[in-house]
């Protein structure tokens, strides 16, 4: 293995995420999104079950997305103005590359419980976070009110047992690193005496 550990350590310590409203083009290109998802894929799973999978919205899908997201906030606010849905709308064009993480849980299986699963989609979810920031970009999660709707689930065919968690926008980044101040390392530590 030719990693450098202190490349490793140095990217997890220095990764933030940045606003998709802070991302212009380019965003990683087809070979790129191919390795983010081969990062994911190097996410812990355990029993193998890979309890999520990763949704590309490209360009030509954005105006498809927008029309998602108008019908996603009429569902929620059948009274919504023009400006409200016209914000929605936005929602779709933001980002240069727009990733959707579906978990998929299997509440019967027992073994791995659905916990695991959903660590599972989480260090999957910080696999392509990461590896996107390693690559230079610039990334956020963002979820919102809109996957949630049975529109929204409707027109992505989110099947019954799935959960849309969440959109990963990305992009390469047009202002310095903004970063929350991390807690110290202490505070999260504990020792068990037994
Ligand atoms: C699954 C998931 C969904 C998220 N959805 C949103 C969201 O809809 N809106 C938002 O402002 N932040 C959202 N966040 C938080 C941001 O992605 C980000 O993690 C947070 O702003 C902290 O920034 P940092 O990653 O630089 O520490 C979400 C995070 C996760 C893990």
């Amino acid at each position: 293995m030719d990693l450098s550990r202190n490349d490793v350590i140095n990217a997890i310590l220095s990764r933030h995420s940045v606003s998709p409203k802070r991302v212009v083009a380019p965003g990683p290109d087809q070979a790129q999104i191919l390795e983010l998802i081969a990062a994911a894929a190097a996410a812990p799973d355990h029993g193998k079950l890979r309890p999520w999978r990763f949704i590309n919205f490209p360009q030509i899908s954005r105006g498809a997305l927008a029309d998602v997201f108008e019908a996603a906030l009429l569902e929620r606010m059948p009274d919504a103005n023009a400006e409200a849905l016209s914000r929605a709308r936005e929602k779709a064009s933001r980002a240069p590359v727009v990733l959707g993480l579906v978990l998929r849980l299997d509440h019967q299986i027992g073994i791995p419980h659905v916990d695991d699963q959903l660590v599972s989609g989480g260090a999957a979810l910080q696999n392509v976070l990461l590896a996107s920031h390693a690559m230079g970009f610039g990334a956020r999660a963002l979820s919102g009110q809109a996957v949630r709707t049975q529109a929204f689930r409707t027109a992505l065919d989110i099947a019954d047992d799935e959960i849309f968690l969440c959109f990963i926008a990305i992009g390469t980044p047009t202002t310095a690193p903004k970063r929350n101040a991390r807690p110290a390392p202490e505070a999260l530590l504990t020792q068990w005496q037994g």
